[in-house]
């Protein structure tokens, strides 16, 4: 396996390659002469050990794993019987493996993990200049599962590869041209043996270096751990541990190549499955059903990267305007009259807020589409006050239908009954699991039967309470029990040839049983996808309820998810390290294109502590989806229980946003219309703000940074994140900065770090999070006030930093913040503003408007009375106003 940097400049160029084209080599031409081992072949002998020196001069770094069934005791025996090299570890280093690929593992059996398929079907595509798209698959395709995913094909080839298991695919160079012409080895899947078997498919490639991102949803930091770190994937409710399959499903990367470059890999593959990262830097995909079927986006920048994910996977929906203001939830109002008081005490503390929400405890026996008629008897009402104060209101929906009420009782579960929209058994009988409500069934979204069934709860429930917006939990699915009341059947669906190390150790393990039976496929190949789907189904719902953009928040996630919901983080603690992980999660679903994400502010579990919340709030502020949410025997931790200082810090935050909205709508905008992200990481931005493109990231002291985070390209948030603190250290990369509240105060006083690339100590008392422009940037901002409905109605002012030279731009795109598809439709403003050294002047004289229907009273300019003369149906402003 080819194991360095230096590759030699490749033989065959592509016609025509510009300058950052690939260049695709498929390997291997030739295949090596193999023993029949990885065959059902009793008949071979089991292939010789490789020599013991050949496989100590493997590098520790660069062992690939012959033996990943997890727990296994491994001996020298099994090692060798794979016809792999053992060599036990001395230097205590922990994950390097004992048994791995010899060098040019010229054969290896998986006799355990058997049901080669010795037939593939290759298939290279250049989809465009900046995207490959592989699919390697067995030559009778749909035995297997494949995701429905349409994208463009432009140029492809096709071939068969005969007996390819024991080979890698190919290595991919960045043909570079910034000095002379260079060749530089991004990607190179030949560094380890290529598995395509009947439930364990595996490809491993090099990674161009330790900057690796994405790879969702695990608690992690921002920049993955590459020192024998496994990120298992298969959706599962369970409070954010490091090291843990979580509640989304993301098999994306991002990595960062010397110089600055970036590519992203994409394996759309929904089976369980574990990437493998080691200090190679290589990484390894393991998974346990579907293809690989897999996409190369050659960036170079990094943001331009995850527009060309994006472009395949689609980009995210424009939220609703009141989406970007405050939210407040918690589990355990236990009234709808105590959520009202929550409600009205922020009015009269002249705290924002948008959107109250409700948690479980609004249902009646949590019966979904339900309300407690007792103690959430002013429900309605609650819902028509909040309306009547332009505010809204959104509750929660589990996907568990009870299935024990009487017959007859409980319209949801009966007809969903007689359409048979719930997910089956392996016998084909409805499987009952087990959550709130007591024993449950569980609609298969994958079938479209189910969305109408879902649409039609929803329209019935509105009409007793009328919602706003949807909170779908508990959607991996989430079961108390391990499988079903029934247990689950024996086979390798439940009990595949290799387990991802899932937690709980089995697929079934608080879900539903893998062998589970829905319209598209098995739930085996479906789990991770029921989020999707059921966001997808509760979008087109409440779409077609309201006609206007859903809101949909959604716990489990998988890519393309952002066309349909945002996310949560889920069941976070209140702990300052909670808080300090939230950046990282934020940052990395931005990179997983679902920008509208946030954290629960002041923590979920356990009790806040007025500090932390304050700290909290500030940095909530800056969460692209804002909510403060609580668990159910935790104290209330609103903004309005807190003392009078506190509560003014919080409200001071949230006022901050709120009059910031312009720019974050825009920059929404840009999310659903061009693939940008919203929150930001620092090595997002050129070293130079003029810098020709590539615009690569050339500040390596960036690219390990989650406790600062960008709001597009101009704003720089350094947040506190340990308690005690009245300051906080931040790093600026190179340029000017001002600070945001001198700039905002217009104060006389020229406040401004000029960084070559530095950490600096800013001052952050309680009141304060610190917030910095860069030069260059012109924000659109508005006087806040109680609800974005109200501050969106406000003047727009704009805030400008220049460089040193004298210039800056900003944007804005307006539209009426609820219509659909404004921007596609063409409904909408779109204003850039620029201030430049040499200025051009044009003066708007006059203006005529046709087609007015009758006389106006008033005509404003520029928000003053104008002149104006109205005649045949035409209003004429005379010149100079
Ligand atoms: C789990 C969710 O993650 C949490 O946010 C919610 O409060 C509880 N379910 C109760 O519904």
């Amino acid at each position: 396996p080819e194991q360095t940097n230096s590759c030699p400049a490749p033989t065959r160029l592509a016609p025509g390659d510009s300058v950052l084209a690939p260049l695709l080599l498929l390997h291997p031409p030739t295949p090596p002469a193999l023993s029949s081992c990885c065959q059902p072949d009793e008949s071979s002998a089991r292939p010789s050990a490789p020599p013991t020196e050949a496989c100590s001069a493997v590098p520790e770094p660069w062992r690939f794993d012959c033996y990943p069934e997890r727990g296994a005791i491994v001996s020298r025996d099994m090692c060798e019987s794979r016809n792999c090299c053992y060599v036990p570890q001395h230097t205590g280093q922990d994950g390097v493996p004992w048994c791995f690929y010899p060098p040019d593992y010229p054969s290896y059996s998986l006799d355990v993990l058997s049901g080669d398929i010795m037939n593939l079907q290759l298939e290279v595509f250049e989809e465009t200049d900046t995207r490959l798209h592989v699919k390697v698959r067995a030559e009778y395709a749909n035995v297997l599962f494949l995701i429905p995913l349409q994208s463009l094909t432009l140029r492809g080839c096709s071939c068969i590869l005969s007996n390819p298991v024991y080979f890698g695919l190919f290595v991919i160079y960045r043909r570079s041209a910034l000095i002379c012409i260079t060749y530089i080895l991004f990607l190179n899947t030949t560094v380890a043996p290529l598995f395509f078997a009947d439930q364990f498919l595996q490809l491993s490639s090099s990674l161009p270096s330790q900057y690796v991102y994405g790879l969702g949803e695990h608690r992690s930091t921002f920049q993955h751990d590459v020192q024998w770190n496994t990120l298992t994937m298969w959706a599962r409710d369970v409070p954010p541990t490091e090291k843990t399959n979580l509640y989304g499903v993301h098999p994306f990367y991002l990595a960062l190549e010397e110089g600055g470059h970036a590519h992203g890999f994409f394996l759309l593959n929904s089976n369980a499955m574990d990437v493998v990262l080691q200090p190679a830097p290589a990484v390894t995909w393991r998974t346990i059903g579907g293809i690989l079927d897999f996409y190369v986006f050659l960036g170079p920048e990094p943001a331009a990267v995850v527009q060309q994910y994006l472009e395949v996977v689609g980009r995210p929906a424009m939220p609703i305007y009141w989406a970007l203001g405050y939210h407040l939830c918690r589990w355990g109002y236990q009234t709808s009259n105590a959520t009202w008081e929550v409600v009205t005490s922020m009015r009269n503390y002249g705290i924002p807020q948008d959107v109250q929400w409700n948690d479980i405890d609004y249902m009646d026996k949590f019966l979904d589409f339900t309300y407690d008629p007792v103690h959430f008897d002013s429900l309605p009402e609650l819902v028509k006050d909040l309306h009547a104060h332009d505010q809204r209101y959104v509750m929660i929906l589990d996907p568990g239908i009870s299935s024990t009420q009487p017959q007859g009782e409980y319209w949801p579960y009966d007809e969903g009954l007689r359409r048979g929209v719930f997910i089956k058994d392996a016998h084909g009988n409805t499987l009952i699991g087990k959550v709130w409500p007591g024993l449950t069934a569980y609609p298969d979204f994958s079938d479209e039967a189910t969305h109408e069934w879902w649409f039609e709860n929803l329209q019935r429930f509105y009409k007793k309470v009328p919602f706003d917006g949807l909170w779908i939990d508990m959607n991996e699915p989430s079961n108390f029990l391990d499988g079903s009341t029934n247990g689950c059947p024996s086979n390798n669906i439940e009990d595949p040839p290799y387990t991802p190390g899932v937690l709980g150790g089995l697929l079934r393990s608080k879900t539903v049983c893998a062998s589970a039976q829905q319209k598209l496929s098995s739930h085996y190949n479906l789990h991770s996808l029921y989020g999707l789907h059921e966001a997808k189904a509760t979008a087109s719902a409440l779409t077609r309820l309201l006609g206007k953009r859903p809101f949909v928040i959604s716990r489990s996630s998988f890519p393309s998810q952002g066309q349909y919901s945002g996310h949560w983080l889920g069941d976070n603690r209140s702990q300052w390290k909670d808080m300090v992980a939230s950046i990282a999660g934020i940052l990395s679903f931005n990179v997983l294109g679902l920008p509208l994400v946030g954290a629960d502010i002041c923590g979920f579990s356990e009790q806040t502590d007025e500090e932390l919340c304050v700290r909290w709030s500030q940095l909530g502020a800056f969460y692209p989806f804002s909510r403060n949410h609580n668990a159910l025997d935790s104290k209330a931790q609103d903004p309005s229980v807190f003392s009078p200082s506190a509560r003014a810090a919080m409200r001071e935050a949230l006022l901050l946003r709120y009059s910031l909205y312009p720019l974050l709508y825009t920059l929404f905008h840009h999310a659903h219309a061009h693939g940008h992200t919203v929150a930001r990481p620092l090595f997002w931005m050129p070293l130079f703000t003029f810098s020709p493109r590539p615009q690569v990231p050339q500040d390596p002291l960036t690219y390990g940074i989650d406790r600062q985070f960008l709001w597009g390209r101009g704003l720089l948030v350094t947040p506190v994140l340990l308690p005690g603190a009245d300051s906080v250290e931040g790093y600026f990369p190179a340029g000017r900065w001002y600070d945001y509240y001198k700039v905002r105060e217009q104060s006389p006083l020229f406040v401004c770090i000029i960084s070559l690339g530095k950490n600096i100590l800013l001052s952050a008392p309680l009141d304060k999070i610190n917030l910095h422009l860069r030069e260059g940037s012109i924000i659109p901002t508005q006087r806040p006030n109680l609800t974005l409905w109200v501050s969106s109605g406000q003047p727009l002012h704009l805030l400008t930093a220049l460089r040193e030279d004298g210039s800056a731009a900003g944007e804005l795109f307006w539209d009426d913040g609820e219509s659909l598809d404004t921007y596609e439709n063409l409904q909408y403003a779109y204003v850039l503003f620029t201030v430049e050294q040499v200025a051009s002047y044009i003066t708007v004289e006059s203006a005529s408007f046709y087609g007015v229907q009758s006389r106006p009273e008033q005509v404003q300019v520029n928000g003053q009375e104008a002149a104006f003369t109205y005649k045949d149906n035409k209003v004429h402003i005379p010149e100079n106003k």
